[in-house]
């Protein structure tokens, strides 16, 4: 079954005379389980296809269905909800709580997904096992990262979008976030969304969609997945 279906979605900005169409006319589907990596240039449209899809912003005409069910009409509350209940967020930045330790920052999201889990077997998940009672300030940029994915997966969303999830980070911290992501699908299922302008970072899903100008102008099946240490950076 599809987990996420567009149809005809358009996203148009009017901010002085010419309408920006920020989306124009994506067709999109994705499958439970798929790691599915969206390229292009800044300006392309990226995090607009990510807001429309995880219903952090509406959509000016088209669908989106989420396993089956049209968010497209869903009221404010239903769709933070919605949110709050399926959807996992990464970003290029780690808004992680300063006063707390990794442990207590991974507790923060499971309680919000407020199903059971195993907080140790997550943060083994994301090789931080050795680190958990430690607080930001004494963890590198990657590690932060890797405990921002452990913080997303504790509530067991059933998608989780990363947005330039390693646009901080240098090549060789960055494919460990990376191998984190893939780990976390590859144990628990989660569809994983990853929009990045690395081109490098296509080998890792099993589908590439590249966007220009808010159209998707390519998508590739990878025949098969390459580990993030065989990726070439950049
Ligand atoms: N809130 C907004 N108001 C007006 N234009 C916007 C807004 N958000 C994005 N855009 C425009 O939409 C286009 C796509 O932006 P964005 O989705 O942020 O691209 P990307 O994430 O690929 O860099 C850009 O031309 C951008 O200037
Ligand atoms: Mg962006």
């Amino acid at each position: 079954m599809n987990l996420i279906e567009m149809k005809h979605v358009y996203k148009t900005y009017h901010a002085g005379d010419v309408p920006t169409h920020a989306l124009n006319n994506i067709d999109l589907t994705i499958k439970k389980g798929e790691v599915v990596v969206i390229l292009g240039a800044s300006g392309s449209g990226k995090t607009t296809l990510l807001n429309c899809l995880s219903g952090l912003d509406t959509v000016t005409k088209g669908t989106i269905l989420f396993e089956g069910k049209d968010i497209t009409h869903m009221s404010d509350r239903k769709i933070t909800n919605f949110r709050k209940k399926y959807l996992g967020f990464i970003f290029q930045t780690y808004n992680l709580l300063e006063h707390l330790n990794v442990y207590e920052n991974v507790l923060v999201g499971a309680k919000l997904g407020k199903q059971k889990v195993d907080i140790e077997e997550i943060i083994d998940t994301v090789g931080l096992t050795p680190h958990k009672n430690k607080y930001m300030h004494e963890l590198s940029g990657g590690e932060q990262q890797r405990v921002s994915i452990a913080r997303a997966l504790a509530k067991k969303p059933e998608v989780m979008f990363c947005d330039e999830p390693t646009g901080a980070l240098d090549e060789e911290t960055g494919k460990i976030v990376l191998e984190s992501i893939i780990e976390a699908n590859e144990k628990l299922g989660t569809t994983m969304i990853i929009i990045t302008h690395n081109p490098g970072i296509a080998e890792i899903g099993d589908r590439v969609l590249r966007m220009n100008s808010g159209r998707i102008v390519e998508e590739i099946k990878n025949k098969k997945r390459t580990r993030p240490k065989d990726i070439t950076w950049g």
